[in-house]
Formats: structure tokens, C-alpha cells, sequence
């Protein structure tokens, strides 16, 4: 689909579907008033029958508008005007979108919906990323397709050229993040007998194809061995797939530039391991690789938009079987940095591979280190769905996270990282133990994760929540999230 901003009247436009819309209570924008004008108050008469109320989310498709030139308009209500948020203002944007997939063009006129003191750039990139949402769909395995949709030009229509250079930037920012999200949400939903380790690697080997600003190496498990990496392969011994660490370098700017380093949690499928999740827990756990996916997607959103700026990705992956070659609880393994881990969960393998990816980032003498990982099911508990829950060693930048979280509508919120804390991964026989019992069951996976961090400014966002709908049987599909967060995190440090 072509994706453009306009600056654009409806009356220019009257063959194509045109999006607008209207306040409960039936006040009318701008792009409305002009329809209700051309069809002698067709709109005002519909609000005064009570057909149409401006409800949040009601929408209402006309045909041949009669007397006029207009062919189709989708009415759209946004509720109380001065109760329009930045989420609710996207998810309208998808659900007006999703309802007119049979048309083959579209004019959107949703800019001019008051959301705050949102800028009109702000919300041609929330349309931009919102209409990607909305034609997203995954059916490489199913025998029967849905038709694609027909909606083949989408137009965002602007009032007038007095924004349009930040309105621009904001299509092509918008349309980088949108790639990037499709690529994080079809790497989650590729199930695991095909999305494993060596299939990660593959997409990170393409994106270098793809991209000259990108190049991969792929560290093999003898390298690792040589490394020492005793926590990756620990958790990947007992799988039949071969454990990968890959690294990305993305080079935005030839200037000498240390670089952000991102770290993603790249467990292809969590069984559990020995400490055998429930059958029910399971489903859900081909997601448990969505840190891994942001990475490969923020990258890919990096090159689209060529942001000078540079950064390496690294990826451990991995797959957490049970079985006779399997680690076990209760074993002592070494990291890379030396230090010692007693396996009290076998299921608590997301930190230990992190741990030894955290300890090779150091190699790059990074500016910052930012892992995303889907770590903890008691982020869920904590934050559920909406909020990345966002630790840090460094005050200013989880501060900058979370304000780029803000910014991009793609929110995280902030837990603590108290020494009190480090207490409950004592281990009466190594230096640490994998897990610190349920109280604070995020923040001691952070904690764990700190004492591999301790060389560099350091921040952790657990996706559990966010990444995708991990549990249930029928709703579950990838987000795309945090590459909003992370895109906006990188624009800001470049402007
Ligand atoms: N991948 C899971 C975390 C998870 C759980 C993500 C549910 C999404 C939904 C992680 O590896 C895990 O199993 N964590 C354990 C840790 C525990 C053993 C300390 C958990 O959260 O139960
Ligand atoms: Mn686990
Ligand atoms: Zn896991």
C-alpha cells in the first residue's frame, strides 16, 4: 500500500473514500462541516436522528452521497473531545482503517482530531504506524488467504503547508518504524520448528544483504565454548538446535561514535527446560524470542531511515528443552565474566543467556547498553498488558526511555533496581542463584542482570506484557513492540 500525506480539501478528492470525524455530542471537523454542506446536512441530520452519535470507535459508512460528488465517506465518531488520548487516538486510526479494506483509496482526514497538544506531525506517524497495524496479517500457514485487501493508496491529509516539512519526516520515521514492526511481529509469530537459532541468524545474514549499512557475524557454539560462555550453552545443551550469538553493526555516521549496543533475548522456544512448564503455560512461548526480533526490526527501522547514528545488536539464541542432555536445577554454571550461577529454575533461562551477552557487549565499548527481553511472567502480574516495565543502573537513561516511550506512544514504566533487592539471589554454594522466589519476581531478574552490566550505563526492558499476547489459545499475535520506544530513543539522540 502507498502511504503519502496531502495537502488536500475533501471537495478535491470526492471519488476516493473519504475518512472524517465526529465529536460525541455531534460537533463536526472541518473535513465533515464540507460534507455536510455539499449534501445540504445529510451529516447534521444523521446526528439529529440519533444514527449517528460520535461514540468512541462508532463508525458509519455512506455510499453516494445523494446531490453531491461524493462516493463514499466513513463517518467516524471520537467521543468527548476533550477526552481523546494518544491510545485511544491510535486504535481509532486502526479500526477506521481495518473498516475500509475494500476500498481502494482513502483519504484520512483524522488529523484533524484534537489529541492533547499533539503536534499534527505526531499524528501523521501514529496514522502512518496505525494503518501498517491495521493491514497487518499473518497467514503464511493457512491453505485458505484471505483476499488482499484492496486498499491500495492511503493519503493522510493535511490542512495546509505550514507544517509539512515536520509532517514529512514524520511519514518517513513512521513508515521506518512500521518495516521494523512487521518484521518483529512476523519473526514472533513464525512458530519454532521454523523460527529457530539458525533461522535468526538467516534474517540477520538477509538484513546484511539487504542493507550496506549493515553487517552480521554469527558466533557458532565452538566460539563460545572458547569464550567461556558457560550460561548461553548451558541453557542450550539440552536442545537438538545449535545455539547462535549473532552481532549486528549498524553504521549510520562515519564519525568516531561509540556505539548503543541492543541485547535481545532470543530463546526460540521455552519449554521450561527440566523445570518443565505446565502444558497450558507453554502455549505462548514461541513469543519468548521477541527481544531478538526487536533487535533484527530496530535495525531494520535504522537503515530504512538511515539515522546517523551507529549501533550494534547482539543476539543470544537459543532453544530451552528438557531431556537427559539438559542442564538441571541445582547445577553451577560459569559465566563468561567468571562469575558463578547455581541453576535453582531451569525456566529462569532468559537471564543467564543475557548475562553472557551483556559480558561480550563490553568488547564494543558502548555508549549505552539497552537489553530487551520477554523475562518474567510476573511483569504481567505487575504491569499487564500496556506498560515495558523499564530498570536501569543510570537514572537519565531510563528517564530518556521512558520519555521516548511517551513520545511514541509505545509507553514503558519504571521499577527499581534497590540494592534491598540483591539479597534474594543469594546462593549458599555459588556467587549467585538464576531465580529470587516471587516477591519482586521482575525487579530480581533485573537485579540478576546488573552484575553483568556493572561496566557501562545499562538499562532492561521486560516485554513480557508488551511484545505480544503470550498466553490465552486464539488472541495470541506479535505487537511489534518496544521498536517505538527504541526508534524514538535513537531519533532523539541524533537531534
Ligand atoms: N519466558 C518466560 C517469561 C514469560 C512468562 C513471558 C509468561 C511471557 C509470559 C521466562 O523465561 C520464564 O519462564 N520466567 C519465569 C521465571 C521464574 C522461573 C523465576 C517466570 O516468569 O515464571
Ligand atoms: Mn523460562
Ligand atoms: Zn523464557
Amino acid at each position: 500500500m502507498k502511504l503519502s500525506i496531502q495537502i488536500i480539501q475533501p471537495e478535491k478528492q470526492p471519488k476516493t473514500c473519504l475518512v472524517v470525524g465526529i465529536a460525541e455530542g455531534g460537533e463536526l471537523t472541518p473535513a465533515a462541516k464540507e460534507i455536510d454542506k455539499a449534501s445540504h446536512g445529510l451529516l447534521t441530520k444523521l446526528i439529529k436522528q440519533g444514527v449517528f452519535e460520535g461514540k468512541m470507535n462508532q463508525l458509519l459508512p455512506l455510499y453516494h452521497l445523494e446531490g453531491t460528488p461524493y462516493e463514499h465517506v466513513l463517518l467516524v465518531g471520537y467521543g468527548k473531545k476533550e477526552k481523546l488520548s494518544a491510545t485511544g487516538f491510535r486504535k481509532l486510526v486502526v479500526n477506521a482503517t481495518k473498516a475500509l479494506l475494500k476500498a481502494p483509496q482513502a483519504v484520512c482526514f483524522l488529523t484533524e482530531l484534537p489529541v492533547g497538544d499533539k503536534s499534527l506531525a505526531w499524528k501523521v506517524k501514529q496514522m502512518t504506524e496505525a494503518a501498517s497495524d491495521a493491514l497487518y496479517r499473518f497467514d503464511l500457514f493457512k491453505s485458505e488467504k484471505e483476499p488482499a485487501p484492496a486498499l491500495k493508496e492511503f493519503i493522510i491529509a493535511l490542512p495546509d503547508a505550514q507544517e509539512e516539512k515536520a509532517c514529512r519526516q514524520a511519514l518517513q520515521q513512521g513508515q521506518a518504524v512500521a518495516a521494523g514492526m512487521t518484521l518483529v511481529k512476523n519473526l514472533g509469530n513464525t512458530p519454532s520448528n521454523i523460527c529457530t537459532p539458525s533461522f535468526l541468524a538467516d534474517q540477520a545474514q538477509q538484513l546484511a544483504k539487504d542493507y550496506s549499512s549493515v553487517t552480521v557475524e554469527v558466533l557458532e557454539e565452538k566460539d563460545m565454548q572458547k569464550l567461556k560462555m558457560g550460561a548461553l550453552l548451558g541453557v542450550s545443551q539440552g536442545s537438538a538446535e545449535d545455539a547462535k550469538l549473532i552481532c549486528l553493526e549498524y553504521k549510520g555516521t562515519t564519525k568516531q561514535q561509540a556505539p548503543i549496543a541492543l541485547v535481545g533475548k532470543g530463546v526460540t522456544f521455552d519449554t521450561g527446560g527440566n523445570s518443565l512448564k505446565p502444558a497450558d503455560a507453554m502455549v505462548g512461548m514461541k513469543y519468548d524470542m521477541c527481544g531478538a526480533a526487536t533487535v533484527l526490526g530496530t535495525i531494520k527501522a535504522l537503515a530504512e531511515l538511515k539515522l546517523p547514528i551507529n549501533v550494534v545488536g547482539v543476539i543470544p539464541a537459543v532453544e530451552n528443552m528438557p531431556g537427559g542432555t539438559a542442564y538441571k536445577p541445582e547445577d553451577i554454571l560459569t559465566s563468561m565474566s567468571g562469575q558463578t550461577i547455581e541453576v535453582i529454575s531451569t525456566d529462569a533461562e532468559g537471564r543467564l543467556i543475557l548475562a553472557d551477552a551483556l559480558t561480550y557487549c563490553e568488547r564494543y565499548k558502548p555508549e549505552v547498553v539497552i537489553d530487551i527481553a520477554t523475562l518474567t511472567g510476573a511483569v504481567v502480574i505487575a504491569l499487564g498488558f500496556h506498560a515495558t516495565a523499564v530498570l536501569s543502573n543510570h537514572e537519565p537513561l531510563s528517564n530518556d526511555l521512558l520519555q521516548a516511550g511517551e513520545e511514541s506512544n509505545d509507553r514503558g514504566w519504571p521499577m527499581p533496581l534497590w540494592e534491598e533487592y540483591q539479597e534474594q539471589i543469594k546462593s549458599p554454594f555459588a556467587d549467585m542463584a538464576n531465580v529470587g522466589g516471587r516477591p519482586a519476581g521482575t525487579i530480581t531478574a533485573a537485579c540478576f542482570l546488573s552484575r553483568f552490566a556493572k561496566k557501562y550505563h545499562w538499562a532492561h526492558l521486560d516485554v513480557a506484557g508488551t511484545a505480544a499476547m503470550m498466553s490465552g489459545t486464539n488472541d495470541r499475535m506479535a505487537t511489534g513492540r518496544p521498536v517505538p520506544m527504541l526508534m524514538q530513543y535513537l531519533i532523539n539522540r541524533t537531534t
